[in-house]
């Protein structure tokens, strides 16, 4: 069947906060040592321990926000004893993730260093697992005071003279689970008393980010809003897209096409949770003062064999690039309510961006993905319909096309489209209402004729974007595309 979608080229559907391209960075495996961090002493190039061609890579993607330093993480990690010299720093046991010694070199000062380096905002999420009221308030006061105080005059000594400013800060991580076990209504009294402490200094205004919901669970969002709504800005949300399920998870590479279309599946129930705990929490917050921060989201393979399973180390295919599209386009969707997303996570861990081995380093077909569709960062997302075919498995069917479409603030017009359908191509009829020239049309596109095609540091280029020539009968009344199978294709309109 032909796709048809019609854009409303000047009904506005909302502002998609570039806060949707968010990433995550986690002490877990080789995302921030080796991944990023190497020390100022490494043979690999770095500025200040941070290393230049992770740096490079990651500036391309314009990230808005990044999140640290978890995660089951956070609630472990205390935060003083990864300032001052760091030949003095406490060394401790990474719990979670492979028991693996965490010797605190990548601390406060260094994230704020790497956050200012890639010119990003920072997220960080405080211990309630494991912590205290006194702790957490003391790494507020020691990051964003700027008067005499204890922790500011011990910041000053650690070498920041200057206060740093901070917005993004989580009041604990996965409550429910590894962030302590809790039941809602237990952590909802929780989040009341810790946030208390969590103060605005000077003319810092902070964001607090309650911890959310796991998935479905929409009882812990009702009981969330209905007890702690009023002293939060935000709350979370985690999902993770999980062929095969957390039990039994699938390979990141080597799969068919039964489990393409669950991971499609899956990755499209995004979707609906939104959908769901957002109407949830319209009740108690009709104007959408409260933003639903996604701030776990991706793919979740086995690992690769003869890894450390607490690495989380897994390939990434155009399969990938695929769900992070899917991701997006549903972010868009609900960008009045979804003011944040962050993948998990940025290197070497679960759907990353980046690979390191060594020195080397490479890209994936989700880095791709993330570059591709930064045009709709803080553009107008525009209002549209979309008529599309199914793409089967069984009895079972999703839609064929996804799409997105966006309006910068010179006039220009981003159209994102994703073709899920492996074996199929889509054509697809665009109809371009409230225009009155005829843009200039150009494009890019991520595909591959094999699904588990992937990057690998002897083809680095694999899967990599290439100009798309599927596109005819440009008029200001619209156009005509052909999507290639398992694609995905940004169409740049100019006026
Ligand atoms: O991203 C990996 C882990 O997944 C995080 O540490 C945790 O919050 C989630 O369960």
């Amino acid at each position: 069947m032909r796709t048809t979608i019609t854009v409303n080229t000047d009904l506005t559907a909302g502002t998609i906060s570039r806060h949707l391209y968010g990433q995550f960075a986690e002490h877990l495996g080789r995302c921030i040592y080796e991944g990023m961090w190497v020390g100022e002493d490494s043979p690999i190039p770095n500025t200040r321990g941070i290393r230049n061609d992770v740096l490079e890579a990651l500036r391309n993607l314009s990230i808005p926000v990044l999140r640290w330093p978890g995660g089951c993480f956070a609630d472990e990690y205390h935060w003083k004893d990864g300032v001052g010299p760091r030949d003095g720093r406490k060394r401790m046991v990474n719990t979670n993730w492979g028991g693996v010694v965490e010797n605190n070199h990548f601390g406060t000062h260094e994230f704020f260093d790497l956050c200012e380096l890639l010119e990003t905002e920072p997220y960080i999420c405080g211990n309630v697992g494991s912590g205290s009221i006194q702790e957490m308030q003391e790494w507020i006061e020691y990051m964003t005071f700027d008067g005499e105080s204890p922790m500011a005059n011990w910041r000053k000594a650690n070498g920041r003279e200057k206060a740093w400013k901070l917005k993004y800060f989580g009041v604990g991580n996965e409550n429910w689970g590894c962030g302590g076990n809790m039941r809602s209504e237990y952590y909802a009294d929780e989040y009341r008393r810790y946030q208390t402490y969590v103060r605005n200094y000077g003319d810092n205004r902070i964001y607090k980010i309650a911890g959310g919901a796991n998935t479905d669970d929409y009882g812990w969002t009702e009981t969330m809003m209905r007890e702690a709504g009023p002293l939060m800005d935000g709350l979370s949300l985690h999902y993770y897209t999980v062929p095969g399920g957390f039990e039994l998870k699938r390979p990141a590479i080597g799969f068919d096409e039964a489990e393409w279309f669950e991971t499609m599946q899956q990755a499209l129930r995004m979707d609906e949770l939104i959908t769901r705990h957002s109407a949830i929490m319209d009740r108690y917050d009709p104007n959408k003062r409260i933003g639903l921060i996604v701030d776990e989201w991706g793919t979740w393979f086995r690992v690769e064999p003869g890894t450390n399973p607490g690495f989380l180390y897994q390939q990434n295919s155009l399969r990938d690039a695929l769900v992070a599209g899917l991701h997006f386009h549903v972010f868009q969707r609900h960008c009045d309510r979804v003011h944040m997303a962050n993948i998990a996570q940025t290197v070497n861990v679960l759907q990353a961006m980046i690979f390191t081995e060594g020195a080397d380093m490479l890209v994936t077909p989700t880095y791709h993905v993330f570059e591709m569709f930064k045009v709709h960062q803080d553009a107008e997302a525009l209002a549209l319909h979309l008529d599309t075919g199914e793409y089967r498995s069984g009895s079972e069917a999703i839609p064929q096309v996804s799409v997105s479409a966006s309006k910068r603030a010179d006039g220009t017009i981003d159209i994102s489209l994703c073709n899920v359908d492996p074996i199929g191509e889509a054509p697809v009829g665009l109809r371009l209402r409230g225009l009155t020239g005829t843009p200039a049309v150009s494009g890019r596109v991520l595909t591959h004729a094999d699904m588990n095609a992937h990057n690998t540091f002897e083809r680095p280029e694999t899967v990599a974007p290439q100009p798309f020539d599927g596109v005819s009968d440009i008029t200001p009344e619209g156009l005509s595309a052909t999507l290639p199978p398992m694609s995905i294709t940004v169409l740049t309109l100019r006026f």
